[in-house]
């Protein structure tokens, strides 16, 4: 048969392809909440209008309130024959209160109707986004202040460079993530007007309020331009950049945990709760939740990819390749929800091995820097100068195989003269970090000062 929604020009029904490739009921039943609260702001709109009976817009209402009930308790029935889960809403809420149902469509489209829909989950789940990447700065913060002066190698190159601190080092991704938070608050506020009264396209004849709307479902304004309104999804790329940046961010975090779980690093320890065994090597302790936080930063980059590519040779206004924007965003959501909550767990549970850090800091001439500072500062020789002796003296040192440090003052005399006694005390690790007090540096009371601003910021005080 033809379709109950629109099948009055039709002689002929749908194929089963058409059907198939034609329903988004499996996947846009996720938006089932934001679908009934818009239509109910919608309907309460059209009563105030005079433009549907207070009756019927009462009987919508409770109507909608059922069908709610129903798929909180059931889930929401996927026929393809529906569509969609505009269509599937309404024609529940018709066998539930009749013809009075068919006046809920006056002076909406479903291109509207989606459009509002979707910026409502997104909204919500920017929000619950946010949430999670509190934790997860509460969690750095938190080891950033345990580990305020535990020396660790800072590497470039992934050589090592120079000492840092393991609390340093955390807030650098605290840093990362109070970005990502602020790209978020940023795509969440360009999110919120509301579409909804833009109807299919060109706005609607029917003398609709649509501040009324707007305000009733938390929007700040509504859209300006119809078509602009049904055809637009920068909101959903919006936040999926800021979801594949975060990823990026959190996928970088892994892989050094990774790293640092490694034997031959030996850096830390995650939890036994976030790691996996291997089914033949009984030593195994994997760190896949890692793994898996470095993976999924490639399929929401996917999906990200996924989206733009859609978008870029769409002709205003609506086309149906736009129903093809909610898998990506959807997909997104669930991977970068998961990566975060692994990560913040990664973070807070893991055993971090400061001796064996420090043993790691000792070695590579990590405090090379620190020797050709001294020649400048104590004995006033020009930086290059001073960067080609302490090349000497590490030369000498890798020969002997020893630190820096343990070389005698006779041995770097012997490179140079004005090499003196004081030097032993700027070539330990922790005279490196301390020596590093500009402003966001490594050095203890820097990253403890950095600490307690952030722990402000958060409410942790
Ligand atoms: N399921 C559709 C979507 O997600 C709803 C809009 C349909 N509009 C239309 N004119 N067929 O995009």
């Amino acid at each position: 048969g033809s379709n109950a929604m629109w099948g009055g020009r039709f002689a002929e029904g749908p194929s089963a392809i058409m059907r198939e490739i034609n329903a988004s009921i499996p996947f846009d039943k996720a938006l089932w909440r934001q679908d009934i609260a818009a239509s109910k702001a919608h309907v309460a709109m059209l009563a105030a209008q005079g433009i549907v009976t207070e009756d019927d817009a009462g009987t919508i209402s409770r109507g909608l309130d059922t069908v709610a009930a129903e798929y909180e308790a059931q889930g929401v029935p996927e026929d393809w024959d529906l569509e969609d889960i505009h269509m599937t809403t309404e024609s529940r809420l018709a066998e539930l209160i009749g013809p009075a149902a068919g006046r809920l469509h006056t002076a909406r489209s479903r291109n509207d109707q989606v459009a509002t829909d979707f910026r409502l989950w997104v909204r919500e789940t920017i929000d619950q986004v946010d949430a999670g990447l509190v934790a997860l700065q509460r969690a750095l913060v938190t080891r950033a202040g345990e580990h305020a002066g535990s020396v660790m190698p800072g590497f470039t190159h992934l050589q090592t460079a120079q000492p840092v601190t393991l609390g340093h080092h955390l807030m650098a991704y605290y840093e990362m993530i109070r970005r990502d938070r602020s790209r978020f608050a940023d795509a969440r506020a360009r999110l919120n007007e509301c579409p909804l009264g833009s109807a299919a396209l060109a706005g609607t004849g029917f003398p609709i309020d649509r501040q009324a709307t707007c305000d009733a479902l938390g929007f700040d304004r509504p859209t300006a331009n119809s078509l602009d309104a049904v055809s637009d999804r920068d909101f959903a790329l919006d936040y999926l950049q800021a979801a594949a940046q975060c990823a990026l961010h959190l996928s970088r975090l892994a892989e050094e945990m990774i790293l640092w779980a490694s034997q031959p690093f030996g850096f830390i320890r995650m939890p036994d709760t976030l790691s996996t065994g291997s089914s033949i090597m009984p030593q195994k302790k994997n760190p896949d939740a890692a793994e898996l936080v470095r993976g999924h930063a490639g399929r929401i980059v996917g999906c990200l990819t996924a989206l733009m590519v859609t978008m870029k040779g769409l002709p205003l206004a609506y086309s149906k390749d736009m129903q093809d924007d909610k898998p990506p965003v959807f997909e997104a959501a669930g991977l970068l929800a998961l990566s975060i909550a692994a990560t913040t767990g990664m973070v807070a549970d893991s055993t971090f091995d400061t001796a064996r850090m420090r043993a790691a800091a000792e070695m590579g001439f990590a405090t090379a820097t620190d020797l050709a500072d001294w020649l400048v500062r104590e004995a006033d020789i020009p930086f290059r100068e001073a960067h080609h002796i302490t090349g000497a003296a590490v030369k000498l040192a890798e020969e002997r195989g020893v630190a820096l440090d343990k070389l005698a003052l006779e041995e770097l005399q012997a490179i140079d003269q004005r090499i003196g006694e004081g030097v032993f005390a700027a070539l330990s690790v922790d005279a490196s970090v301390a020596a590093r007090a500009s402003y966001g540096g490594t050095a203890p009371d820097q990253v403890s000062d950095r600490v307690a601003e952030a722990r402000k910021a958060l409410g942790m005080e």
